[in-house]
């Protein structure tokens, strides 16, 4: 715990930067179990996004357990730790002004708030990425599922840990229902309706 902490005020604040985009910086924190389509949906909404002029940025779970979070695994800790990291440097990407979309499992209520509260709760919006787990499992583009169920892998997601939906998300996207596209439509249409965006 570092002392004689003095935080700078920067010139070029938060607000000017909004402005500048001609839109508001926000947090799109996709959760769900691996395999329910996080970053397929974060990436759509994301090309939809950018298409628009907008600054967005991805935190996905694969990517940042490659670098920032690399010493950390998959017990209960380890990914509370995960989070938590990730929240920080969401709040740092909606300081530059950016939409941030995360795509982490983050399976733990409790985890999830915290990271709500890290962030800010008016720029946490919380999309939960459902699908059964009998269509992850189906799905399994890594093969994961195959290996947990084999007991190659432990603590997997689903199989023998858990995952804790959200009790009141901001959003609820079917990815056994309807189509990426129409997945990335509805996240989109909710921050018109929210007037996240503009028309
Ligand atoms: S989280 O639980 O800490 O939020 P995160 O989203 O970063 O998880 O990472 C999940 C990804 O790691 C999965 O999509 C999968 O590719 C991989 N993975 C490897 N081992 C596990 C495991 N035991 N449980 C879940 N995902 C795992």
């Amino acid at each position: 715990m570092a002392d004689n902490i003095h935080p700078f005020q920067h010139r070029v604040a938060r607000s000017l930067k909004e402005q500048r985009n001609s839109h508001k910086s926000k947090v799109l924190w996709f959760t769900g179990l691996s395999g329910s389509g996080k970053s397929t949906i974060a990436n759509a909404t994301e090309s939809i996004l950018h298409e628009r002029g907008m600054q967005t940025y991805i935190l996905d779970g694969d990517n940042v357990r490659m670098g920032l979070n690399k010493d950390l695994g998959f017990t209960a800790e380890d990914r509370t730790e995960n989070i938590r990291r990730i929240s920080e440097v969401a709040k740092l990407f909606v300081d530059s002004g950016s939409v941030v979309l995360t795509a982490f499992i983050s399976p733990y209520i409790l985890d999830r708030a915290d990271a709500k509260k890290t962030i800010g709760g008016g720029d946490f919006i919380e999309i939960f990425v459902s699908a059964d787990l009998s269509v992850c499992e189906e799905r399994d583009p890594k093969g994961l599922y195959k290996k947990a169920r084999l007991g190659e892998i432990k603590n997997f997601t689903g199989i023998d840990a858990p995952y804790e939906e959200p009790v009141n998300p901001d959003l609820i996207i079917r990815t056994d229902k309807h189509t990426i596209e129409e997945c990335a439509t509805q996240v989109v249409e909710y921050m018109l309706e929210k007037k996240i965006i503009k028309v």
